[in-house]
């Protein structure tokens, strides 16, 4: 590519001001080179010397963030390369490395033992978009400072959690890589479980990111794998004139038994939550696209008001980041019949002049700021593995596992209400629906 190419290519989405972007390019430059060559990375070194020395760089300030949104078999060339040649000893190093971290616990430890060899763990910097994400960061604060949360949020009050990430577009034309991950690598074991570590997670003694990271660690622990009992798996056809997962022209495998959909259920085996089940769905070629967080209070024990539904609290991650809580009021009038309402914070009503950053713009100001709370740590993402290796492994080598079919553009498998009906969710207020739903 040409510097001019790369501008364009890198600019076309930014939204920002003419000015502003302006003042982007005038920062952004580009400079090409191999992965396996040392030539290559002593020219890149030369390239960002200079840069540097044109901009006046003061001693000791060479502060360099490596950023590696790479395909995953480049990643160990790609940091000895740095290592060896890019690295400055006057200066500030950080490496930031995009997923997949490995395919499994085996292939992930190695990569982090060879990671580790290279770089030190304050210099790694496992990016986990969802961390980035605004409703996301909430969870902490919303569960923390606020007493009445803090006070019911265990088994004795809360009879199941969802997680839902739902998405309208398919794989296609990302087939090559979506085929050897299936959805459960993709956004299942990093991005919902991070969420649910944060939903489930002790209080930390801090809010520093080490003290947080260890809660997220301890939490995860309690996990046991899960069993393929507690997996509803399913794979989108064609339907309503979309292709079908296995129509994609860049699948190599036309028989491939890859889950595009998935509900699974974990189990925490600790004083704060055992017996509840953490509900886990995500599936491409869906009906919507939208990410939330869902949890389910008990029924009120011997209510005065029978069969009024249970308390729900509601977070929308994404679309219109929201939270609302549905709860019970009596009919208004002269009924006394109760009513399902809800509070609502609709985050674009409530907070109109704020500017929502991107998840990435959030992190990469973290990484320059060398706060590594919202990033993976090596302990957290191996154990992250051993709760999803072994159901892994059993997806990838039994033909036997049940894989459901769905429509592309339907709600999932038709299984899916049965799923998760049997883990207790009642959906008995499939009446109510959120206002806001409707214009987002
Ligand atoms: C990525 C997955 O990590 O997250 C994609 O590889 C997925 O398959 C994406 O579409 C979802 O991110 P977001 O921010 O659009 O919800």
């Amino acid at each position: 590519m040409t510097q001019e190419d790369y501008l364009e290519r890198v600019t076309q989405y930014i939204k920002d001001s003419e000015d502003e972007l302006a003042q982007f390019k005038a920062i952004t430059s580009y400079h090409s080179g191999q992965y396996d060559d040392d030539a290559s990375w002593k020219s890149l070194n030369q390239y960002v010397t200079e840069n540097e020395d044109k901009r006046g760089c003061a001693p000791g300030q060479r502060n360099r963030v490596y950023y590696m949104a790479l395909p995953p078999s480049v990643f160990v060339p790609v940091s000895k390369g740095v290592k060896k040649n890019v690295y400055v000893q006057d200066g500030v190093n950080r490496l930031i490395v995009e997923k997949p971290f490995g395919m499994d616990t085996a292939s992930s430890n190695e990569l982090g033992k060879e990671l580790g060899a290279l770089f030190t763990e304050n210099e790694i910097y496992r990016i986990d978009h969802y961390l980035g994400k605004e409703m996301v960061k909430n969870v902490m604060t919303m569960r923390f400072s606020n007493i009445f949360f803090s006070q019911i949020w265990d088994r004795k009050y809360i009879d199941n959690v969802q997680i839902t990430f739902k998405e309208t577009i398919g794989t296609e034309g990302r087939g090559g890589y979506f085929d050897d991950f299936g959805i459960l690598r993709d956004v299942m074991q990093n991005h919902l479980l991070q969420v649910l570590s944060l939903i489930a997670m002790e209080r930390p003694i801090s809010t520093e990111s080490e003290a947080i990271r260890d809660e997220k660690v301890k939490v995860l622990k309690c996990i046991p794998p899960i069993s393929p009992d507690d997996a509803l798996l399913g794979q989108y056809v064609a339907a309503n004139g979309k292709p079908g997962y296995l129509d994609d022209d860049t699948l190599k495998n036309k028989k491939s038994r890859t889950p595009t959909y998935a509900a699974l259920t974990l189990w925490i085996q600790n004083e704060r939550w055992e017996g509840v089940p953490f509900i886990m769905k995500a599936g491409k070629a869906l009906d919507t696209a939208k990410v939330e967080i869902r949890i389910q209070f008990r029924n009120v024990a011997g209510s005065l008001y029978k069969g009024a539904p249970r308390n729900e609290l509601v977070m929308r991650v994404q679309p219109r980041e929201a939270v609302y809580i549905k709860f019970n009021n009596k009919q208004p009038g002269l009924s006394y019949g109760t009513i399902q309402s809800d509070l609502d914070l609709s985050y674009h009503d409530r907070f109109t002049d704020m500017k929502i950053p991107d998840a990435y713009e959030s992190l990469i100001l973290d990484v320059l700021r060398n706060d590594h709370s919202n990033f993976v740590r090596d302990d957290e993402l191996e154990t992250a593995w051993s709760i999803f290796t072994p159901l892994l492994h059993q997806i990838d080598q039994r033909t036997d596992l049940p894989l459901h079919t769905y429509p592309y553009g339907s709600r999932g498998p038709a299984e899916l209400d049965a799923f998760v009906r049997k883990y207790g969710y009642d959906r008995s207020n499939a009446n109510y629906s959120w206002p806001v739903q409707s214009v987002s």
